[in-house]
């Protein structure tokens, strides 16, 4: 009873204590001009007129259409005739024209065409481009449309460990986590961020004795997470050697399991001081969150997951411990879950099934996203498995992710075999955008030049990690992710900047509510700016935030090829407004496409 009453206290003088780090929920910006009403894509208009066609044809009414591979072969194009062809053994080209006969698109498009082995291509009136562009100028939200159906999403990243520095597999799950909350949310839907911080388990016995015996107070003071890393580490190593202290070091674990006074003040000063060194990581990286609740809060409630199994006999005991089998899931058949060992203690999985119960029942989510590394796609199995057969309804994704790796190709690591601080990266990513600003722009005054190098330096390491497919490990560099050039924050930044010192140059000026894309430079950037809206809302089918990052890269290329081909403060009226407002439009896009990334722009660097 005491330790109940005790451990609600501390939970809450720890959340009393972390609201301060954490923002209010985010919530959308309501702010005027925005298009409440779907503005359809050109992908979802062509998609729907494709459906009708079919179904005019006697054909099944799905069909993809997609981005064409080839430019040459026009801006979309579909494939469902070779599907079709297959399915029914007919020739596809022949299903193709019976299609396209049926197909209306003369709103947006020119006459489909059909090509090779019965593709249908399909290209874009200037017209329709035209209205696109004059459409999204006055949208806020750049033509995204919101979902039709929004979630409530409690998303579980970022979830370092509290007494260990937060290091650079930590990193991926923040950047990810951050990146896919926003997307979410400027899609519609109601997210949680969840810090999910291992603040409970066995290693505070080790960390404690450690306290008592080893604290070095000054140390302490100016590095906690360096001191309590030391502290824990010469512990163990003396366990290991040392009879007496392993048995010391399980008593002092017993006894805050039991609630001791002494051992719970320590212990919440170990959660306190390692919150205060993520939130400042946090803070500079922008990131926020809307709860943390860490394994500690769920400590009371495992008991009741391990008895709730047993009695719907999920689970049963096997030489002592309780443990869900799988037995009729191949893969997992041989990997029973031990929910609560033959000691009587709990383990991670019990906290992870207890955890989705309160997610659920109380926070009312129907979603959950786990974002976590590919180390725990076992144990995320078997917790989905779990949970699909106690019948909670929600959707459980567990998104995984690859690892960092250094320049060696092995698991990135400091001089000494360390795991490298997320803090020294930051603050050495910082020092070298510094040092490139200085270089590229030597006017600026200094504390414009600080303020700028963190929004590079951020960027730059956000950016490398995010424009990666998820589940592929790379190689961490600073040469690359600050170069101008290429597929790099700085580069799309640098872009911003460009239009920004344009509008600059330019003085006071209007840009065209209607602009005119004659050059084909200028069509190929406008219709870059449309696929915006398409692109946005994909980057949650398989939860790849890299879709958009590339996207921009490619935005900006087409950007710079416009800038070469198409003159604009030298051009005539009514040009140069149309082609202002061309510009204005990219950065528009390419700020709000990185902010969905988490990384912002500066207007000079
Ligand atoms: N603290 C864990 C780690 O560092 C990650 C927790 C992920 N979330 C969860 N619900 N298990 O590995």
């Amino acid at each position: 009873m005491l330790t109940r009453v005790l451990r609600g206290k501390i939970n809450i003088e720890v959340r009393a204590g972390l609201a301060l780090l954490l923002d209010p929920p985010s919530r959308f910006d309501q702010r005027s001009g925005y298009n409440q009403n779907a503005m359809e894509t050109f992908q979802s208009q062509l998609t729907r007129n494709l459906s009708e066609a079919l179904a005019a044809a006697g054909f099944p009414k799905a069909g993809e259409v997609t981005p064409a591979t080839d430019p040459r072969f026009g801006d979309y194009q579909s494939n469902v005739a070779l599907v079709l062809g297959k399915q029914r053994g007919e020739n596809p080209r022949k299903i193709a024209e019976t299609i396209v006969a049926n197909l209306d698109v003369t709103e947006i498009s020119e006459q489909p065409s059909v090509a090779g082995a019965g593709f249908i291509n399909f290209t874009l009136k200037r017209e329709a481009v035209e209205t696109k562009i004059a459409a999204l100028i006055r949208d806020e939200r750049l033509g995204v449309s919101r979902i039709s159906s929004p979630k409530k999403i409690v998303v579980d990243f970022g979830s370092p460990n509290v007494a260990k520095p937060m290091h650079v597999g930590h990193i991926r799950s923040t950047f990810l986590g951050d990146a896919l909350v926003r997307i979410a949310q400027f899609l519609g839907h109601d997210v949680i961020r969840d810090n999910h911080i291992g603040d409970w388990g066995t290693q505070f016995g080790m960390v404690i004795w450690g306290w008592k015996n080893l604290l070095n107070l000054e140390a302490l003071k100016g590095d906690p997470i360096a001191e309590l890393v030391r502290i824990y580490k010469e512990t163990n190593e003396r366990a290991t050697k040392d009879e007496a202290v392993r048995e010391a070091a399980r008593a002092e674990l017993v006894k805050l399991q039991s609630g001791d006074p002494e051992n719970y003040s320590i212990w919440k000063q170990c959660v306190d001081l390692s919150m205060q060194e993520f939130s400042k990581a946090y803070e500079l990286l922008d990131i926020h969150y809307d709860i943390v609740r860490g394994e500690s809060f769920y400590n009371d409630r495992l008991p009741a997951v391990v008895d709730r199994l047993l009695q719907g006999g999920l689970a049963e005991i096997s030489e002592g411990a309780v443990c869900v089998f799988f037995r009729d899931i191949p893969e997992l058949a041989d990997k029973p879950c031990i929910i609560r060992k033959s000691d009587g203690g709990y383990n991670y999985a019990t906290t992870d099934l207890a955890t989705v119960d309160y997610r659920i029942n109380d926070l009312k989510a129907n979603a959950i996203w786990y974002v976590v590394g590919a180390p725990q796609i076992l144990h995320f199995k078997q917790i989905f498995a779990i949970t699909r057969r106690e019948g909670y309804n929600a959707d459980f994704h567990h998104v995984s992710f690859g690892s960092i790796l250094g320049a060696d190709r092995k698991l990135m690591k400091t001089r000494s075999g360390e795991n490298v601080p997320l803090r020294d990266l930051l603050k050495e990513g910082i020092t070298r955008a510094r040092a490139i600003i200085a270089n590229k722009n030597p006017e600026l005054a200094e504390s414009e030049r600080n303020e700028i190098a963190g929004i590079i330096g951020i960027g730059a390491i956000k950016y490398a990690d995010l424009s990666q497919y998820r589940m592929t490990d790379y190689i961490f560099s600073w040469e690359k992710m600050l170069s101008l050039h290429g597929n790099t924050a700085p580069y799309l930044q640098n872009a911003y900047v460009r239009i920004r010192s344009i509008f600059r140059k330019a003085g006071a000026t209007s840009v065209s509510q209607a602009p005119v894309l004659g050059d084909p430079a200028e069509l190929n950037l406008a219709k870059r700016l449309g696929q915006f809206a398409e692109i946005v809302p994909q980057v949650l089918n398989d939860f790849r935030p890299n879709i958009l990052a590339n996207y921009l890269f490619e935005l900006a290329n087409s950007f710079h090829t416009f800038y070469e081909a198409c003159p604009v403060l030298k051009a005539d009226e009514p040009v140069r407004s149309s082609r202002l407002a061309l510009c204005d439009l990219t950065g528009r896009v390419l700020q709000r496409g990185l902010k969905l990334l988490g990384i912002d722009v500066p207007e000079k660097m």
